[in-house]
């Protein structure tokens, strides 16, 4: 593998020092990364390589507890991590940025790059540009390449995210851009399309003609923990519903892909959300939570207008669950609702495809089949079925099959980013979004968000915080 340095633009931020460096370190770890790599840091705030590294020394170790010489790990990785600093938008930081890099690579002209913006989505077009006018972007060279990775959200709305895919479109080809949805590495998610294709039980049935529906409900018990400028900004639509939900939806979805490659998943991909109708208001509800008791710390936690940094009038949805429907022939009259919830009794990410009735007149009182597969905690794929009850009744009984990953597994899931970092390095596009399907996505949401940012008078339903659902 080539040389590669990797440069973390936004490196005093929580995302850099607990997902995108404990990732690379869990590579490394694994020996998974080139023999001869480096880690950039740039941040605003001036730190010497000495502090940057004792910030990140805290991080690191969890990621090798069944490692007997974990420090002797920790201390080669951290001798590769450097710090650099200066504004986002100034080219002379950049410069400087450079100067540091070529001070301790080998052959700087001869490495890789990978820019990762752990950075906030206002700055994401200043630092491109300005990368760019630094020189420090190869484009173009397939050899001793330059990619670029960066974090939803991509834009407010179908126009600013084509804004922002034109203004990279200038420092970074496509193919060197990598937009992480962090939700397609998750082990579940990547196991969708094996679950349905690799299993001859599940493709004959995965369709209108047996499924009656299908429910995507995500849920965080959590509160907003210091991102509430960001949260209010954005809301949770445009959080986790038009990018990691939609996502899932779309592998349960689309139709069988041509090939297991990046190119023809994505490409089925965005066939699929073109098929998806836009929605409108009649399509959604909203809510936002209120004071209520935290479910597992049993702490009281504040309204959402009263969390730090949010207006006292805000009407940013904390809550939304929408019915989407597909205008394919395999999946007309199937509603499929993405329900999604901040501040609610558990943090739980499920998908749930409920079967029609078997319409038998040997059992008028057999249920739903259910197809239940847990992405977070605890992944599970679960099967709930009709039985006989067991003993001497001959009433119907539903019983689950259930797989549970943990009671499979000899070693721990890998982090999602971890999965992701090592697919830029060897330039897999699989689990990115690609242009034209980010595009597709917003035309799916934004006629919704425009129409209800609009009216002041759009319905807010309210819950208390810890609430199980919200009446709708
Ligand atoms: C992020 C959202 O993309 O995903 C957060 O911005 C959310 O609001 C997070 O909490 C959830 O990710 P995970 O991996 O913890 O389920």
């Amino acid at each position: 593998m080539n040389a590669v340095t990797f440069v973390i633009i936004g490196a005093s931020g929580d995302l850099a020092t607990h997902k995108i460096v404990p990732a690379l370190f869990a590579l490394f770890i694994r020996r998974l990364l080139p023999e001869d790599f480096r880690v950039f840091g740039f941040c605003r705030t001036k730190m010497t390589d000495e502090v940057f590294r004792e910030r990140l020394a805290m991080s690191l170790t969890s990621r090798c507890k069944n490692e007997t010489n974990c420090s002797l790990y920790v201390g080669e990785f951290l001798a590769r991590c450097h710090a650099s600093s200066g504004a986002y938008d100034d080219v002379d930081a950049y410069l400087d940025l450079y100067a540091r890099m070529a001070a301790v690579e080998t052959a700087p002209e001869k490495r890789c790059r990978m820019f990762y913006m752990a950075i906030p989505p206002t700055v994401f077009s200043p630092v491109t540009r300005a990368l760019g006018e630094s020189g420090l972007v190869r484009c173009g060279d397939a050899e001793h390449w330059s990619r670029v990775v960066v974090e939803k959200p991509f834009g407010r709305d179908r126009e600013t995210s084509d804004q922002l895919v034109a203004e990279m479109a200038h420092v970074f080809l496509e193919s060197e851009t990598f937009r992480i949805d962090h939700y397609l590495a998750k082990e579940l998610v990547q196991n969708l399309l094996v679950l349905r294709l690799a299993n001859p039980l599940f493709e004959p049935v995965w369709n209108a003609g047996a499924v009656e529906r299908v429910d995507i409900v995500w849920k965080e018990s959590k509160s907003l923990q210091g991102r509430a400028g960001y949260f209010d900004t954005f809301g949770i639509v445009r959080d986790v519903m038009q990018n990691h939900l939609l996502q899932i939806l779309a592998l349960i979805a689309i139709e069988p892909p041509g090939a297991p490659t990046a190119t023809a998943i994505r490409d089925a991909k965005v066939r699929l959300l073109k098929a998806i109708r836009p929605l409108t208001p009649a399509d959604v509800v909203f809510a936002q939570y209120d004071e209520g008791v935290h479910p597992v710390t049993q702490e009281m936690i504040p309204g959402y207008r009263d969390e730090p940094g949010v207006a006292k009038d805000s009407r940013t949805p904390t809550y939304a669950s929408v019915r989407l429907a597909i205008n394919t022939p395999r999946w007309q009259g199937v509603p499929f609702t993405v329900t999604a919830g901040k501040g609610m009794d558990e943090s739980l990410t499920e998908v749930r495809i409920v079967f029609r009735k078997s319409g038998t007149p040997l059992f008028p009182d057999a249920a739903h089949n259910q197809l239940i597969l847990r992405v977070q905690p605890d992944e599970a794929i679960t099967h709930v079925l009709n039985v006989k009850t067991p003993g001497l009744s001959n009433a119907l009984h539903q019983l689950p099959l259930n797989l549970l990953y943990k009671e499979h597994l000899t070693e721990s899931l890998p982090d999602a980013y971890e999965r992701l970092l090592l697919d830029v390095l060897n330039g897999d596009r699989a689990l990115f979004i690609r242009a034209d399907e980010l595009a597709a996505a917003w035309d799916i949401f934004t006629p919704l968000l425009h129409a209800c940012e609009a009216n002041p008078e759009t319905p807010l339903a309210r819950y208390p915080f810890g609430a199980a659902n919200v009446a709708e």
